[in-house]
């Protein structure tokens, strides 16, 4: 038998799945109890003084009083002060299971000591930055090609963001063709031309506040997984200046949130090729955490153009790149002296020899434990033992996952969209103020999520913290109303 590559032990059944989420979205919400929800909020006055106080204080200089958008701060945000392992704690003591993982780069489990001890004895020598050359650059980039032969060339950037920028300028300057097509409802970092359709399809400049409109004229979106739509804004755009690019998480948007059908994919590429557009997978997500070989091994396919973050540098900062097809990434050519031929990217701290040595350790480390299928399997058991905790108390809530990628819907709020813009206008808060309320009730019973319905897991994950988390979880989905 051959060992097992990939974090995904099962595709999961994305029929049932919707099936499952639609009968979610047509139910009445089922909040926690008001009594219940009391005492977890009780949590937060009396168990976490010293993270209000500093809380207290960062409001009036910091917007919002915190700086990470994946933060908590219902009913405020929880200031972490150590991290080891599956486990953070916060500065009054309390100890919480990390689901959460930064948003999803610390694969490995928080503060991994062996690629630390790399990145001190880098810091030792050479310290963060140079701005010139470092043999971490070769051996980083030499590394992701070996693991997706597809990244025939790299640039790093400083963060997912940027590597998309660079993506998509890269496809228009060697298509010379100007649309870029994304998935609605999926998020590939705050550019200007990105934020569109964010988070909910179908909704456009919804939150392009501050964006003039020129910065989105190019962008467009089409409902997840409609195929259908996609072909037709193709055929349209062939009048409009041509598609350059299609981009899309290969699971779906949002990290899988809306899950693709296993052959999606490949059905874009077969378009991408048939109209001349280039495909770029947005892997921030899905690089190394669905395997080695990415999301593009898992399902087989070669996209023209790879974006990267999160775990490609382990965890530590400025995490970001875009790789793919020599012909493409060739037009990011550095270094001082321009012809006006290339396509311009940069970064003071692109590349710094810190960044690229926790990458290539860190990437080295996940290949030689495993770590994306440990991960993934414990987010198989996370995930089973959610549902059958979800049966047990008969709830319409639903959870399932992409290996160590873990979704728990219960107010369903990331599955409206516009084919519905009463419900979506009428349900929107509700439900968004439940997720944050099962959010909050998780943090006090010890459980750091992402916004309070997806999880990430990582090698850390042992049986037995997934099993204390199960039962931490069982106390939250126990209190729920109208069980
Ligand atoms: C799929 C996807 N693309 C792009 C980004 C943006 O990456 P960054 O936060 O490093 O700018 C994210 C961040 O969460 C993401 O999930």
């Amino acid at each position: 038998m051959t060992a097992q590559k990939y974090a995904i032990s099962e595709y999961p059944d994305t029929v049932e799945i919707y099936a499952q989420l639609k009968n979610l979205l047509g139910q009445p919400l089922h909040p926690i109890q008001r009594a219940r929800m009391q005492e977890y909020l009780t949590y937060f006055d009396t168990r976490c003084n010293r993270s209000k106080s500093l809380n207290d204080e960062a409001q009036k200089i910091i917007p919002g009083g915190v700086q990470h958008n994946l933060a908590f701060n219902y009913p405020f945000p929880i200031a972490i002060e150590k991290a080891d392992g599956a486990y953070l704690w916060d500065v009054d003591g309390n100890r919480y299971i990390d689901f959460l993982q930064a948003g999803g780069p610390t694969m490995l489990g928080s503060n991994y000591k062996p690629v630390r001890d790399k990145v001190i004895e880098l810091l030792q020598t050479c310290g963060p930055v140079t701005g010139l050359f470092h043999e971490y650059e070769l051996k980083l980039a030499q590394l992701i090609n070996r693991f997706m032969p597809s990244v025939e060339m790299f640039r790093m950037l400083g963060s997912g963001t940027e590597g998309v920028m660079a993506a998509i300028r890269g496809a228009r300057a060697f298509t010379r063709k100007k649309k870029i097509i994304k998935v609605g409802g999926a998020y590939h970092g705050w550019s200007d031309s990105m934020v569109y359709g964010l988070h909910v399809p179908g909704t456009g400049r919804m939150e392009a506040k501050g964006i003039p409109s020129g910065a989105t004229a190019n962008t467009q979106e089409f409902f997840p997984n409609s195929v259908g739509a996609l072909r037709a804004k193709l055929i349209l755009n062939r009048l409009l200046g041509g598609t350059a690019a299609v981009i899309l998480e290969p699971v779906g948007p949002e990290s899988g949130t809306r899950p693709v059908p296993f052959d999606f994919n490949r059905k874009v590429r077969e378009l991408c090729d048939e109209f001349g557009s280039l495909l770029i997978f947005d892997e921030v997500v899905t690089g190394f955490r669905l395997g080695m070989g990415g999301a593009q091994g898992y399902f087989g396919i070669k996209p023209d153009l790879t974006v990267f973050g999160k775990c490609i540098t382990g965890g530590y900062p400025m995490a970001g790149g875009v790789g793919g097809r020599a012909e493409v990434i060739q037009s990011f050519a550095a270094g001082i002296g321009g012809s006006g031929e290339r396509a311009y990217i940069g970064g003071t701290l692109s590349a710094n020899p810190l960044s690229c040595a926790a990458g290539y350790f860190a990437l080295l480390e996940m290949e030689r434990t495993n770590a994306p299928v440990l991960a993934g399997k414990a987010g198989d058991r996370l995930t089973r033992g959610l549902q059958a905790i979800i049966e047990k108390h008969n709830l319409p809530f639903v959870a399932f996952n992409q290996g160590s990628i873990i979704h728990l819907e219960t107010s369903g709020v990331m599955l409206l969209d516009l084919h519905n813009p009463l419900k979506l206008a009428r349900e929107l808060k509700p439900r968004r103020h439940m997720m944050e309320e099962m959010g909050a009730a998780y943090m006090a019973s010890g459980l750091i999520t992402l916004a309070g319905s997806r999880m990430y897991t990582s090698m850390a994950d042992t049986d037995e913290v997934i099993d204390e988390a199960l039962n931490k979880f069982e106390g939250v989905l126990a209190s729920v109303e109208g069980q």
